[in-house]
Parts: structure tokens; sequence; C-alpha cells
């Protein structure tokens, strides 16, 4: 129903005129409304109003089954968005009545309408109208209070998307019991890897005083299903588990907790020695063990829902078990022990690797150092550790095959780890939408079990029935207003958190529902920017790293986001792709290579080892051949690489006068900020476009079939 009709009907001339007046007026109005002015700190919390009486009419007030501070800010925030989106305030009640939205956990519902009731699993949720003790309602129930908060997110959204209310009954539950993000960030408050300004938790060493951008945060990831935050750097800092600090974290966890987030912490290995003050951090040695535990003993006094802690050991430098000759799962058991008491987990890091590989040696290869790892621990870690695996064997490139460990672990818990701050993908300078790449690593079959064993059910924990599972984000959000730096980025966290729920989801409908959400109803905004969110990775990946698999091209020994092919090769990093005036590619094969191939299932390893069926867009990172190679899509490799680089280019200057076409259609603040940030990228494509053309057209001497490089840059 439109606004206009709820008008109150009058008969005086004057105020027949002032009717029409204001119906002329009113699209104005409700277009500034609309237009206004938009800092994106609500992100695709925005509540817009939806001009639509009959939604939700039957229902005036909002009955809250608990005391507890979950579910009274799950019923708050219900009201708060209804009335942000309906312009009517449903207040909160304690007493059932017909026409209640009801919210409760399962037990507190009556007995009779639990037994009719299919009941949702831990963290899912119920929404349903049905009756009540007799009378009329909308129930929202959850199988435990964050299920309670999912539910009403859900049905928020429902309203804001305008989907149909009417005889509501749908059940969800999560795909896996862990959707966390890792916060890289330092206590010195900066961010390893952040784009998004300072942090949101430290600074000069301690937490914040005022931690409302926290509480907001924790609001967001709520409204997505993540249940915990590491809020602290991989590359952890030893002071956060001093005594001094845990009272300080402890705030933290208060402030998640409101929004049924749990509080975890990354922690280093050599604590017990460089914290506690023993001579050794050795995790079989006895006074080490018990260090572990009173540590946990400690925490736990003053953050009793602490998720766990992570842990990055024997990596880039950090210390591990390697020091005392000891295996990863002698090292996360000991610590997994010191939690198990308490219901937390010990997540341990598979990003292992010898950043000193030796470049001459032709057998050396990074990619083979997860799986040579861990693979031979399968079924020798706790049944509250988790292995946590990157979803490519290198580094968070714009392109990867799938890490070959996720296949290897069945008797292990493990979770995946992608990344939302954009590292490798433009670090939110460059428009770059994730969510297809997730999927496309979630959908892999990595034929673990004979067939039909797509990475998203391994990582859930479904396939080898693991009690722990689940989804890891690198957010890395700081103070900016807009979380992450570039409003249009913002989709990439949202899209993580709806796919950890539901890995099923499409990366169309996630990023469909994310438009509306961020930038409300108009057909043409919503058309145009779903459209440029979907061809983004590709666009970002044809311009950077070539879509034939040579990871990201960026400076991999400096910033990680300018042009640097020649940083890739020569160094112990083993970001390898052995390019040399007649070829180009990392031999990964079994049968002359490295052998990381082998590392796959069979199946999955016979694709890859042949060249007849190995795919374009991963050849060069399985195979080194010449430039002249011709590929199945019937071209060479070189005349490829310059021609994807002029596309992706070509299509990168699209997406800012595209966005032109939207202007005075969003609000001014976004508006802008976004156009600034496509510009930049315009330009950034071209230098890409032709430094990486120039670069391999110097070291191969093969001209462009087309004649656009020699003439710009010279040969060497
Ligand atoms: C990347 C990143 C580092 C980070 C590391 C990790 O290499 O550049 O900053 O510490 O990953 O995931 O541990």
């Amino acid at each position: 129903m439109a606004l206009e009709s709820v008008e109150p009907a009058t008969k005086s001339t004057g105020a027949r005129f002032f009717r029409r007046v204001a119906s002329l007026l009113l699209p104005i109005v409700i277009s500034l409304v609309t237009a206004r002015a938009e800092s994106g700190h609500d992100a695709w919390l925005r509540y817009a109003p939806i001009h639509d009486a009959s939604v939700l009419q039957k229902y005036d007030r909002i009955v809250v089954l608990g005391e507890t501070e979950v579910l009274q800010s799950a019923g708050t925030e219900l009201a708060r968005g209804l009335q942000s989106m309906l312009g009517r305030t449903l207040p909160l009640q304690k007493e059932m009545s017909s026409g209640a939205i009801v919210l409760g956990i399962l037990p507190s519902l009556p007995k009779q309408l639990r037994n009719r009731l299919l009941a949702p699993a831990t963290d899912g949720y119920l929404l349903k109208t049905t009756t009540m003790q007799g009378r009329r309602v909308l129930l929202v129930a959850g199988a435990n209070d964050r299920g309670v908060t999912y539910g009403v997110f859900a049905l928020l959204r429902h309203v804001a998307l305008h989907q149909t209310l009417d005889a509501l009954d749908e059940r969800q539950n999560p795909s896996a019991s862990i959707r966390w993000t890792n916060e890289w960030d330092n206590l010195d408050g900066s961010i390893e890897r952040g784009y998004g300004g300072r942090s949101i938790f430290f600074s000069a060493g301690n937490v914040l005083p005022e931690l409302s951008k926290v509480r907001d945060y924790a609001r967001l990831l709520a409204s997505v299903g993540i249940n915990g935050c590491v809020v602290n750097n991989v590359n952890a800092d030893t002071r956060i588990l001093t005594s001094e600090f845990i009272p300080q974290l402890a705030r933290l966890a208060n402030v998640f907790r409101t929004w049924g987030v749990r509080l975890a912490i990354a922690v280093d290995f050599a604590s017990p020695k460089t914290v506690g003050g023993l001579n050794t951090f050795d995790p079989q040695d006895p006074a080490v063990i018990a260090w572990w535990q009173r540590k946990s003993d400690e925490i736990y006094r003053v953050i009793p829902d602490l998720g766990g802690f992570l842990m990055k050991a024997d990596s880039e430098g950090r210390s591990g078990p390697s020091a005392y000759g000891r295996t990863h799962a002698q090292a996360a058991n000991v610590i997994a022990r010191a939690l198990k008491p308490y219901g937390g987990v010990l997540i341990y890091r598979a990003f292992v690797y010898n950043h000193h590989l030796d470049w001459n040696d032709l057998k050396a290869d990074r990619a083979r150092a997860a799986y040579d790892n861990f693979a031979s621990l399968d079924g020798s870690f706790d049944d509250n550790a988790v292995v946590q695996i990157k979803y490519g064997p290198i580094d968070f490139q714009v392109r990867e095959p799938v890490s070959p460990l996720i296949g290897a672990l069945r008797h292990t818990n493990q979770v995946l780890e992608l990344q939302i701050t954009q590292e490798y993908t433009g670090q939110q300078r460059h428009l770059c939408f994730l969510a297809p790449m997730w999927k496309e690593i979630f959908d892999f079959d990595l034929h673990a079990n004979g067939g039909n064993t797509p990475v998203g059910e391994i990582a859930s924990g479904r396939t080898f029935h693991r009690p722990v599972g689940g989804f890891v984000g690198v957010a890395d959000v700081g103070q900016d207003e807009n979380w992450l730096g570039f409003d249009l980025a913002q989709a990439n966290l949202y899209a993580f958190g709806r796919l950890a729920w539901n890995p099923a989801l499409s990366a169309r409908q996630t990023i469909e529902q994310w438009t509306h959400l961020t930038f409300g109803d108009d057909p043409k905004v919503n058309k145009t920017i779903v459209e440029m969110q979907l061809e983004s990775w590709p666009v970002y990946e044809k311009y950077t790293g070539s879509p034939l698999g040579l990871q990201s091209l960026t400076n991999i020994v400096g910033d990680h986001f300018s042009p640097g092919p020649e940083s890739a090769d020569r160094n112990g990093w083993g970001q390898w792709i052995r390019a040399d005036h007649l070829g180009v590619g990392m031999d990964r094969t079994s049968g002359t290579g490295t052998g990381f191939i082998g590392q796959y299932s069979p199946p999955v390893a016979g694709y890859y080892e042949s060249l007849r069926t190995c795919p374009d867009n991963l050849l060069l990172f399985f195979h080194h051949v010449p430039y002249t190679y011709v590929l199945h899509s019937g071209k060479s490799v070189i005349q490829t690489i310059f021609d994807s680089h002029y596309e992706g280019a070509d299509e990168a200057q699209g997406f800012s006068s595209r966005w032109k076409s939207l202007e005075g259609r969003i609000d001014d603040t976004r508006f802008r900020a976004v156009l600034s940030r496509l510009e930049y990228q315009a330009e950034q494509a071209k230098l890409w476009r032709d430094t990486i053309n120039g670069w391999f057209f110097s070291l191969s001497a093969i001209a462009d079939a087309k004649g656009r490089i020699g003439a710009t840059v010279p040969h060497s």
C-alpha cells in the first residue's frame, strides 16, 4: 500500500489544496529521505522506510520470553527495525496476547506448542505464524538465545526485502558451529592488512576506553550469523595473555556477548616462557602443561564464554613446536586440553611453510607445505582442536586451486579460512566481490571419499562427521565510518556471514540481498550494482594475475598491492611463477615436477596432471609451458596474457561510467566516495595492464598479435 493512501481523508478546500501540494511534494520528500546522508556505518542494517502499511499489520507488540541480555537486545532490535521501516512502534511486553511477535528459546515455550514444532539445531531458529495459548502470534524461536537473535535479523531482512510474511513457516540451521571472523589488530591500534582505518578494539597497548563501535560491529556480525571473533593479530603480541591485559579483554567480551558473539584471542606459542617466565615452552614439559591450564583457568574466570584460542606457530618466524622436535598435534593438544573444561576450542593454523626455500631447487614447492606438515597428523588432534586451512595452498591469491589438505583431514576437525579484507585483491581500492570465488571453492569436489565431497561440506564437518567445523573470514574492519574503507567492499563481509551460515546460497542471491538492503529499492541501482559486483572478481583477475593461474602478481615482497611480477621469483618466499624467456608456470606435476598434484585424490590429481584436462584458468599454477603453448581456448599463452590484460583494464574503465549513471539515485556521500575509488581503479587497471604486458613482452620477446605492446614498451 502506498503511503498516500493512508493519509486521512478531508473535505475542506484548504485541506484539499494542502493534500494536492503534499501529494506533489511527497515523492520528493521520500527521495530526500532515502537519499539522506549515509555514512555507511549502518551497512546493510539501514532499515529504510518501506511505505507499505500492510506489512505485519496484524501484529502490534513484541513479547520477549526471558530476561537474558541477548534476548533483550534481540527484542529491542526488532522494535527498532520495525519502527524505522514501518513507522510503527511495537511496545516490548512480557504478557502474552493475540497479535504479538513472540521471541523466545524453545524451552520457554508452552509444552503443547513445543510438541508441534520441529526443533532447530544449536544457533538455529524458527519463524512461524501459529497460535500460542489460543492466541494468534508470530513466533521467533531459537534453540538458544543466539538463535533468537538470528531469527530476529532474518525477520527484519524479510521485511526489508519485501518478502512475503504471510503464513511464515521457516526453519533454518547454520551449516556449522564455527562462523568466526579473525581480526588482525595489533595492540598499538594498527591492523595488519587492514584498509579501513585504525583498530576498533585497541590503541596504544590497551583496549580502547570507549567501545560503542565494537558494539555496533558485534551487531553487524550477529545480523549475518557470525558467532565468534578473534580480536587480535595471528602474529600475536604476547601481552594478550598477561594478567594485566586479561581484564581488558573481559570488557570486549562483555560487549560482544550482547549479540551472541564469543570473543576469542590469538596467542603466541612461546607464552609459557615469555609471559610465564618458565625456561621452556616445550609442549610436553609438565610445567608448560600446567601453565597453559592455569592461564585458561584465569581467563575463563572473567570470560566464562571465551570461544577459545587461535594459534599461528612455526610460521613466518613465529615460535612453534619444532623448537623442541614436537609435532603440531602435540602443540595443539596441550592447549586444547586446557580449554576443554570450559568448552573452548584451540584453532591451529595450517599456514606453516618455509619462507627460506631454495629457488634453485626445482623440487622445492611452498604449495606442498600445509599438506606435508599436517596430513600425516590426521587423527592425532583432540576433539576440541581444529585445524584452520587457507582455501588455497599459497596465500589468498586471486586464484588458486583448493588446498589438498582439506580433503586429507578426515579424522581431524577443520575450518576453512577465507579473506574478507582484500590483501591481494585490491585492498579495498579496487572493486572485487569475492563471493563468486568462495562459491567455486565451496563447490569444488575433492573426491575425498570416493566422490561428491565438495569443500563446503567437508569444512562444515558434515562429510566426515566431525564434531566441529566451519568458516573463518579475516575481516580487519577499522574505525572508518564504513568499516572497510570502501562501501562496496562491505558486500564481502555480508556475503561471508551469509555463506558461512548457508554455503548453498548463490553469489547472486547474496549480492542481490546486500544491494537491496544497502542501497534501497531502485531497480536501476540494484541491477547496476549487482552486475558490477558479480563481474568484479574476473575483471580484477584479468588485469592483474591473468586468468591462467599465475596468482595475483602483486609485489609480494612489498605492499601486496601494486603490480610486481618480478618479485615472484628468485627469493625464498616460494610464490614462484618460474617465468623465463621461453616459458612460464610452476611444474607441480607428479611426473616431472614438484609432486604437489599427487597430494590430491586420484581423480583430482589425474585431472590436473594431464595437460589435456587441466583447466586453462589454473594451467600455469600446475604446469610450466612455453609462451607459444596453445590453450583449450585455441589461443597461445602469451596472447591470452596480453588480451586478458586489455580486456580486464577496459572492463574496469566501465565500472566508473556505470556508477556515474546512478547519480541522483544514491545518497551523495556514498555516491562520491565510491566513484572516486572506481576512478582510481580504472587508472590502476591501465597501470597493471601495461606493467604486466610490458614485462612479459620484454621477457618473451614475442610480439602482441594486435600490435598494442611493442609501441609503448621497449624490448630489453
Ligand atoms: C599473509 C599476510 C601476512 C599474514 C599471513 C598469515 O602472508 O601477508 O600479513 O601474517 O598471511 O596469514 O599468517
